[in-house]
Parts: C-alpha cells; sequence; structure tokens
C-alpha cells in the first residue's frame, strides 16, 4: 500500500479551514492533525497551498459514446482532473442513448480504463430520451448508474415525469430535471429581452424555464418524491426553489459558473460560445443565482460542460450547437467571482462543489475526514492567471471566458490515493 503525506496546506474541513497534515493509505485518509509524520510517505508539499475535498460535477456530458469527435471519456477524464474534479456523473444524451445497462456498463468500464477520475454514469429517464417510455432504471442503477435525467431534452409530458420520479425512488434513484417548455422556447437561441432585440435573434423566454420548473416542484410536492432541477438560470426559479423548500418539499438545485459571472451583453458579441441552453440571462438573475448560491436555495455548482466541435460553434449563431466547455474553468470562476466577492466562504464554496452533490447522489467523498476516501484537491487561491481554451486538455475549445483573468488555481488532484494531476508538470 502506497502513503501520501500531504504536508502544510490550509485543509478545507468540514468544521472550518485549518492547517494540517494529511496521511493517506492506500485509498483513504488515516490522519488528519498537526505534525504528522511517516517515513514511509511520500510528502507532497503543501504549504500556502488550500486543501479541498476532491470536487465532484454532477453534471457534465462527455459524449462518448457516440460522439467521441466532441470529447470522449479518456479526454474528459484528463479535464475533469485538470478541473480539480475526482468525480463526474455523465448525462445520458450520447449515441446510443445510455438508457439501458449495457452502456451503463460500458461508461463505466471505458471510465476504469482512463484510470483518472471516477466517473459515474446519469441513465435516461425515458427510452432514447424519447420522453414517451420510461427505461430500466434498475437494471441501470445496479450497473453504476448514480441517477436518471432526460438531460439535453426536457420530459414534456407531465404524466411521464409523474411516473419517472415514483419509478426512480423505488430504486433509490433521483430525476434530474432539465427544465424546458420547447413550445416556449420555439426556435429561441438567446435569452429573450432587450439584447435579443437588438441583435435580432430569437428569445428564449424565463417563463420557459420556470413553467417546468414549477412543474416538478408540484409533482416532488404531491408525490413525496425528490427530485432535482439541473442549471437553473433566472430569478423566478430561484424564488421558486426557496418558496418550495420553505414548504418542505424535496427538492434540490444546482446552477452553473456561466449563469453567476455574465449577463446576456456577452451575445453582442455574435460569439457562439456563449450560446447556452438555458441561455446567459440578465443583471437581476445573476444577481438573484448569486444570492440563491449564498442562502443555500440552490445547493451545488455544475458544469454542464458541453463540448463542441469548432465546426459547430463557428457557423453563424442560429445554427451552431449550444453548450460551453466547462469542466477546467469551474473551479476558478466560481472562487473568484463568489469567494473573492465574499458570497461564499471557502468552506461553502467545499459545499457546493463537492459535498452536496455528494449527498444528494449518495456518492462516497464529497468532505475531508479521517477514514474517508482519499479524493482530495489542492490549489493555490492567490494565483492568478489568464484563460487561455488552447491549454484545455478537453477537445471542446468552446468556451466564453477565454482571456479572462481568474484566481484560484488548481494544483494537484488526488484520486483515491494516487496523484492524478499536477500542474507544475503541464
Ligand atoms: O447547452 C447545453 N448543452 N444544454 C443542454 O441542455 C445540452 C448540452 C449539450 O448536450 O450540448
Ligand atoms: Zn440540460
Ligand atoms: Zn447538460
Amino acid at each position: 500500500m502506497s502513503k501520501l503525506l500531504i504536508r502544510g496546506g490550509t485543509c478545507v474541513l468540514p468544521e472550518g479551514c485549518q492547517t494540517a497534515d494529511i496521511l493517506i493509505d492506500g485509498k483513504k485518509i488515516v490522519k488528519i492533525a498537526k505534525n504528522v509524520e511517516d517515513k514511509d510517505a511520500k510528502v507532497l508539499d503543501a504549504k500556502g497551498l488550500h486543501v479541498f475535498p476532491g470536487l465532484i460535477d454532477m453534471h457534465v456530458h462527455l459524449r462518448e459514446p457516440g460522439f467521441e469527435y466532441k470529447e470522449d471519456i479518456a479526454s474528459g477524464s484528463a479535464a475533469a482532473v485538470r478541473g480539480g474534479f475526482t468525480q463526474v456523473c455523465c448525462m445520458p444524451n450520447t449515441q446510443p442513448v445510455c438508457d439501458n445497462a449495457a452502456v451503463v456498463g460500458y461508461i463505466v468500464a471505458r471510465g476504469k480504463e482512463a484510470d483518472l477520475c471516477k466517473i459515474r454514469p446519469i441513465g435516461a429517464i425515458t427510452k432514447g430520451e424519447q420522453g414517451e417510455q420510461l427505461a430500466e432504471m434498475g437494471k441501470m442503477k445496479a450497473a453504476g448508474a448514480v441517477a436518471v435525467s432526460d438531460d439535453g431534452k426536457p420530459v414534456s409530458n407531465a404524466r411521464i415525469m409523474r411516473l419517472a420520479m415514483e419509478y426512480a425512488s423505488d430504486f433509490g434513484l433521483i430525476c434530474l430535471s432539465h427544465c424546458e417548455d420547447k413550445e416556449l422556447v420555439d426556435g429561441g437561441v438567446v435569452n429573450e429581452g432587450y439584447n435579443s432585440t437588438l441583435a435580432g435573434m430569437k428569445g428564449i423566454p424565463r417563463a420557459a424555464e420556470e413553467i417546468m420548473l414549477a412543474r416538478e416542484i408540484i409533482l416532488a410536492e404531491t408525490l413525496q418524491k425528490r427530485v432535482h432541477i439541473c442549471h437553473v438560470s433566472t430569478k423566478g426559479g430561484v424564488q421558486l426553489l426557496r418558496e418550495a423548500k420553505a414548504r418542505g418539499v424535496q427538492v434540490t438545485a444546482e446552477t452553473c459558473p456561466h449563469y453567476f459571472t455574465l449577463t446576456d451583453d456577452v451575445v453582442m458579441s455574435y460569439d457562439a460560445n456563449t450560446k447556452v441552453n438555458p441561455p446567459i440571462r440578465e443583471t437581476e438573475d445573476v444577481a438573484a443565482i448569486r444570492e440563491g448560491l449564498r442562502d443555500g436555495t440552490l445547493d451545488c455548482i455544475v458544469t454542464d460542460h458541453a463540448p463542441h466541435h469548432k465546426d459547430e460553434k463557428n457557423v453563424e449563431y442560429n445554427l451552431a450547437a449550444f453548450g460551453i466547455s466547462g469542466i477546467e474553468t469551474s473551479f476558478s470562476l466560481s472562487y473568484t467571482y463568489l469567494v473573492k466577492t465574499g458570497i461564499l466562504t471557502v468552506g461553502e464554496l467545499a459545499k457546493r462543489m463537492s459535498e452536496n452533490p455528494a449527498k444528494i447522489l449518495g456518492l462516497e467523498g464529497g468532505c475531508l475526514k479521517e477514514g474517508g476516501v482519499a479524493d482530495v484537491m489542492i490549489a493555490d487561491l492567490g494565483e492568478e492567471y489568464v484563460i487561455d481554451s488552447r491549454e484545455f486538455v478537453s477537445k471542446g475549445k468552446n468556451t466564453p471566458f477565454n482571456g479572462m483573468k481568474v484566481f484560484g488555481k488548481v494544483k494537484y488532484t488526488v484520486v483515491d490515493g494516487k496523484i492524478k494531476f499536477t500542474a507544475e508538470r503541464e
């Protein structure tokens, strides 16, 4: 068994930040204390650095099987550890759709082959993500699925969603809902508002997201089942969630860095790297998303990492694919826009990016503790750098953040006690 001693870092522990050493033996953290000695251990000097629980991204698109020209499980895993993630949950909108145990098993096997971070597949809610017949959730769970979702598409039929929530809960799975009323979206490509008018681009109203979000809350409330809301982008959505949570509805929710850092002013550039679904909204939405993260209405920060080929973005805005390659910039953007600004503490950021996703999906990890799994991320919070998409190891270079100055550089990512990413070696 190999041992690793992470020495002298500021450890982000459940009880607060503390300078301590962390001794790892094999896949477990065995000691967190000051002045730990172990002559057999490899020493990793973390002085001046922050030691976080390994980040967990419960919403990514790794594109394999079927769209390997956009990303594959190996390239997505490499991007994930470069972003500080030790576990990622991948959405089923692949080809074939991950709607059965065979595809789930294939993704698990490919993740183990890549051997970088832990790959947790999400199974489809309906066969082929067609929104008609429920997928075999029990078999997918047995093969390793950690949740179900038709992400990329909404489950438009409320009766199917009702059945899905009931059926998923029989297997201890939670439905992750991509909320979008397609009739209201009606071919829109950006947020509906002043800028869409000015740019001459068709808008997507906030109501398209909020109507389905309200439906999911009502279903979860009447059925007394859990539901998780994907990529919340609007002020009204945050308010619906806050009120539902106050009533005791078992609803949790996530947002993404692009919803708390950018306004739809960016679409005036006509740069298709700003095209994402749901769309980037307006100043008051950004403020509400930040407040939702602060007060805990929004439980998690996810990336919705959606890598695309440059030919799918380097076209006119209306025709470009929706999505942002986000897994390599999420930590720095979150630290810069939420912690540096005083909205969240470092500990609260760790909750949103690791502990809460682990709790919602029942995954291992999520916090640094003795006896816990040795999934760790080490970052230099003082380091400022410029985001450069050419440095991405993801195949998807599609980011609206290129050239932006940010703080907080991921230095090491440790998965099951093994160093899987080192910034110095880049
Ligand atoms: O922007 C998005 N990209 N939103 C989605 O819902 C799907 C995703 C994708 O798969 O590219
Ligand atoms: Zn989605
Ligand atoms: Zn998605």
